[in-house]
């Protein structure tokens, strides 16, 4: 597995894509430790993302999050998922690219839409529509992926399966 040896496997996508699961599956499949970033912004804040969002805004979460995209790029050998808003921040994708082999989790509108129906645990999703909220960040997330895989009416096995057939395709 050329493309990961010595690096971190990256996913990055839109909320609802199944980042944190996928990533789950894999770190096991592929014997490496997990971490998502959200969840690492949420201990060291000692609370929950959508109690940090009301707190202290999206500036200071902006902020940690970059922080520990910084952290995680310092090192090697990881599965890390990320929040569906870390592309934002260019230095972030720098980061990402640098240290690890960028996987873009993606889906259509609608199957996001499905699978985020009623979830409060999203601020972002309280505010803005999905479908605009997805066409401003879609060239984004096209820009920094090595590659993308779409999630749209598979299981997150069947992803995390897909996404080890690709790094091992490679050789
Ligand atoms: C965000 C996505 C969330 C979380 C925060 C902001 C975004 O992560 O980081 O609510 O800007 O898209 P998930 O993509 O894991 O839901």
């Amino acid at each position: 597995m050329k493309r990961i040896s010595g690096k971190n496997l990256v996913l990055i996508g839109f909320m609802g894509t199944g980042k944190t699961e996928v990533g789950r599956l894999l770190a096991d499949l592929l014997n490496r430790r997990f971490v998502d970033t959200d969840r690492r912004i949420s201990e060291r804040e000692g609370m929950s993302i959508p109690e940090l969002f009301a707190a202290r805004g999206e500036q200071y979460f902006r902020a940690a999050e970059k922080e520990v995209v910084a952290e995680l790029a310092s090192q090697k050998g990881l599965v890390v998922s990320t929040g569906g808003g870390v592309v934002l921040d260019g230095g972030n994708v720098e980061h990402l690219r640098l240290s690890g082999f960028v996987v873009w989790l993606d889906a259509d509108v609608d199957t996001l839409s499905l699978r985020l129906q009623g979830d409060k645990t999203r601020p972002l999703l309280q505010s803005d529509g999905l479908a605009e909220l997805y066409k401003r960040r879609e060239a984004l997330y096209r820009e920094a992926a090595h590659v993308r895989v779409d999630t749209a009416g598979k299981a997150p096995f069947v992803v995390a399966r897909e996404v080890v057939a690709l790094l091992q395709g490679e050789g």
